[in-house]
């Protein structure tokens, strides 16, 4: 693999989830926002709204993001032009959301180049009803993710990731073969119980079925047997998170 420092930055960035009290200067975040909307876009259709407060931050950071999915400033814009939106919300929602996205990576990796770390936070679509309130947020804006950032007070390994030949497929699309299955699988669920990540944050995923006897301890608990109970046993019901967009104004099928 080819190294320089961006390559070096990108592969050595992980979560950062503790800070120190030093609040980054207006230029720190200036640079990170600037260098969020460089990144490629189709319509513009991320933003980004500030929290200063360490006490109310998440991990009591000393700045998180709001990143929003908005498309009302796009309609603001089309007014001014003398256009309507026609096109659909979800055809709206799709690319609003590859907007927000790598405008929000892109500062991501600015920060990292600054000395700073950052962490996703998910929870921001199941907060839109208070997030509207807190923010002002208007119709069409749909918060899409938080995203926590200052200095590190942590440094923690490198996460693992999957084999490349399981995230790269040569022109088609491949028939996954056991071993291939497991070897990838062997890779995160090693790569995580080596840096004993679940047992440091103390927390399993408990099984929904209480019928269901928990075979895992800590010992072999790891990346994908966690990854599954999310997928297996949370966020069943489409209304969850179709309540959530039409509270934005922003029904998938209108
Ligand atoms: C959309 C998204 C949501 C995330 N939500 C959370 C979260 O709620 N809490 C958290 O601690 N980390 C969260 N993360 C961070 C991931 O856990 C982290 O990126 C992943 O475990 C890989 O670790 P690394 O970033 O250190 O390589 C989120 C990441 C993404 C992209």
């Amino acid at each position: 693999m080819i190294r320089n420092e961006v390559i070096d930055s990108l592969m050595g960035r992980k979560s950062i989830r503790k800070y120190t009290d030093q609040i980054p200067s207006e230029e720190e975040i200036l640079t990170v926002v600037r260098a969020g909307q460089q990144a490629p876009f189709a319509m513009q259709l991320g933003s980004v709204i500030i929290q200063r407060n360490p006490e109310t931050n998440t991990f009591n950071a000393p700045v998180q993001f709001i990143i929003l999915c908005d498309i009302h400033r796009m309609e603001k814009v089309m007014e001014a032009r003398g256009w309507k939106r026609e096109a659909s919300n979800i055809h709206s929602l799709l690319f609003g959301v590859q907007d927000a996205a790598y405008m929000a990576q892109n500062m991501v990796t600015a920060a990292e180049s600054l000395g700073m770390g950052s962490c996703y936070i998910g929870v921001a679509p199941y907060m839109s009803e208070k997030l509207r309130q807190d923010c002002n947020l208007p119709d069409h804006v749909f918060p899409l993710v938080i995203l926590t950032m200052g200095f590190p007070a942590e440094d923690p390994p490198v996460r693992p990731r999957y084999p490349v030949e399981f995230h790269l497929f040569e022109e088609k699309y491949p028939e996954f073969t056991g071993e291939m299955v497991n070897r990838a699988m062997d890779e995160m669920d090693r790569g995580y119980l080596e840096q004993d990540y679940y047992r440091k944050a103390n927390f399993m995923i408990p099984l929904a079925d209480k019928s269901q006897e928990e075979k895992f301890t800590f010992d072999n608990y790891s990346w994908t047997e966690h990854i599954s109970r999310k997928t297996a046993q949370w966020n069943r019901d489409p209304e969850d998170i179709l309540k959530l967009l039409r509270i934005c104004g922003l029904s998938p099928t209108e």
